[in-house]
């Protein structure tokens, strides 16, 4: 008897449950659809459809992967972030929900201010400054990182988002591709999402440390904040008075953050929690531009 799709979805979905993923079923549903180049809910109208060979063994390889803790962002190369498809490969963090509280709070600040200028630090995939433009059809978004794959991979969203004509991605660290040619104190927002894991971490989920990009996840020496430090000390010049800093924290930095925002001068400092409640969101504006830069 051939394996039907029931059967498939069944097995897989068995498989990830012994292996302990949060979401087994749909999981299984999400691969299945993938491989077999369907809609996930047509899967549904499809239960009963034998499976040959040949589409049997591509289901096969997604499934032992899956298995072996590769993100199913990877597998399907894309994730969905701010209601938007984004294009991801192994070269990029895979987008999180709890960074869509960035794009949030940017709108939120944003929106009275006409054609806002943003920058986006450590764009990665480019999810939180293409959401912003995708929301913002008269803003303009520039975006840094280090590494050239993650920006080549933000590029082609930004062209299959239809907004790259107002992207404009450079790499290197923090802010200094801007410094040539971005005039002091004319950014409006400066977003980031920068790395703020220690190595050795015991929280990081053994997956996400096996499959995502090392210089996504980690700083490079043993202060969480140093990225997010940079961030707000960069961003200070290049940001309007009253423009916003926004930086995304992990978990027990709050304090830290807060008092590293005001050491550096910022103003309405706050810490804003995620949907799960933990602070995640380190913010505040720019004081006025003849105020003591520490
Ligand atoms: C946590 S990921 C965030 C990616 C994306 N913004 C998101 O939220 O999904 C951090 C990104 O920052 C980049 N990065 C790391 N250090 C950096 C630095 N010093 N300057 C600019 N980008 C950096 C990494 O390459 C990675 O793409």
């Amino acid at each position: 008897m051939p394996s039907t799709v029931l059967d498939v979805l069944k097995k897989t979905a068995s498989f990830f449950e012994a292996r302990r993923l949060d979401t087994p079923r749909l999981e299984a549903e999400v691969l299945i659809a993938h491989g077999l180049g369907l809609r996930r809910l047509d899967l549904y109208l499809q239960f009963d459809r034998p499976l040959t060979e040949a589409e049997l063994a591509p289901l096969r390889d997604l499934v032992r992967e899956r298995g072996r803790g590769v993100p199913v962002a990877y597998l399907t190369g894309t994730r969905e972030f701010y209601a938007l498809p984004f294009r991801v490969t192994r070269d990029v963090l895979v987008p999180r929900p709890e960074t869509e509280g960035l794009v949030d709070l940017a709108l939120a600040v944003l929106a009275e201010v006409p054609g806002p200028r943003v920058a986006d630090v450590g764009t990665g995939s480019g999810c939180v400054a293409l959401a912003f433009l995708k929301e913002r059809a008269d803003a303009f978004a520039y975006a840094t990182d280090v590494s050239a794959a993650a920006l080549g991979v933000a590029r082609a969203n930004a062209d299959a988002l239809g907004v790259a004509a107002r992207f404009d991605a450079r790499e290197g660290s923090v802010l200094a591709p801007l410094r040539a040619d971005v005039a002091p104190a004319s950014l409006d927002a400066v977003l980031s999402n920068p790395p703020y894991i220690v190595r050795g971490d015991p929280s990081v989920a053994p997956d996400v440390a096996a499959h995502e990009p090392a210089g996504a996840l980690y700083v490079p020496g043993a202060d969480p904040l140093e990225v997010v430090a940079a961030v707000a000390r960069e961003a200070r010049p290049l940001l309007r008075p009253g423009g916003l800093l926004a930086v995304e924290i992990g978990a027990g930095s709050d304090v830290a953050a807060r008092a590293l925002l005001e050491r550096l001068g910022y103003l309405a400092v706050d810490v804003r929690p995620d949907l799960g409640g933990v602070p995640r969101i380190a913010c505040g504006r720019a004081p006025a531009a003849d105020a003591p830069s520490p």
